[in-house]
């Protein structure tokens, strides 16, 4: 009964985001406090050593220093012990040439969750899908601890990391300039401009007071941001 209650806890976007403290491969943290201030993405996978997650973690690592230079730490986890961890990550390093790669390091933080304790607050133990391993989750946690969006694939399917990319700019620009992304959004792509509260500014909005508009009906307007703004205001 106590394990189905803790396995049930599903923490929700908008929640603040569950405290706990952890080993990693890069030292000790608290979590999330640690990391306040920065966009973190708290992933799991389900093992070390099994080659779905080992092509994640080298995109991963391939990818880190463009997460750091939109101000984001990316924090990995799996219920492995730190010796398999760190024996995994130097097998990436040393011996994988996945797509080319050669010599990928994973610099980033990977927990260690031998007892499932944080792999549990955060749901990622789904036992439909498997109950000794957790899936492929994906939290984004803003600069106030927030949690703004959660991703969960199983184990046998990859993550696609330009999406992951792209949500996290997706979430900047929301912050940054006040909007809504329409489907499949990147940087230049015209934005949302949430309806006003009243009619007499919504038929304003019809009547193009605004020239920045374009409304394609009264709940439906959208402006321009060019890729330069929108990538002006990234890791702010
Ligand atoms: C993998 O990463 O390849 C994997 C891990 C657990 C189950 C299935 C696949």
């Amino acid at each position: 009964m106590e394990t189905n209650e803790v396995l049930n806890v599903m923490p929700r976007i908008g929640d603040a985001a569950p405290e706990f403290q952890a080993v990693t491969t890069q030292g000790n943290i608290n979590f999330p406090s640690d990391f306040t201030g920065k966009w973190k993405i708290l992933f799991s996978h389900p093992a070390d050593f099994t080659p779905v997650c080992t092509s994640e973690f080298m995109t991963f690592g391939k990818m880190d220093d463009e997460f750091k230079a939109l101000n984001c730490q990316l924090v990995g986890l799996s219920v492995d012990g730190l010796h398999s961890h760190i024996a995994w990550l130097r097998t990436i390093k040393e011996k994988i040439n996945w797509k080319g790669w050669d010599n990928v390091e994973v610099k980033f933080p990977l927990i260690v969750d031998i007892t499932m304790n944080v792999a549990k607050l955060y749901g990622m133990i789904q036992p439909g899908e498997s109950t000794t391993a957790a899936v492929r989750a994906v939290f984004f946690i803003d600069p106030n601890n927030v949690i703004r969006t959660i991703m969960y694939y199983p184990l046998s399917l990859g993550r696609n990391f330009d999406e992951i990319k792209r949500v996290l700019i997706g979430l900047q620009t929301v912050d940054n300039f006040g909007v809504a992304l329409p489907a499949d959004w990147r940087p230049g792509d015209e934005v949302i401009v949430p309806p006003a509260g009243s009619c007499g500014v919504a038929k304003d909005r019809m009547e193009g007071a605004d020239s920045n508009l374009h409304c394609y009906d009264w709940f439906f307007c959208t402006r321009n941001i060019s890729k330069e703004e929108v990538e002006s205001k990234l890791g702010k």
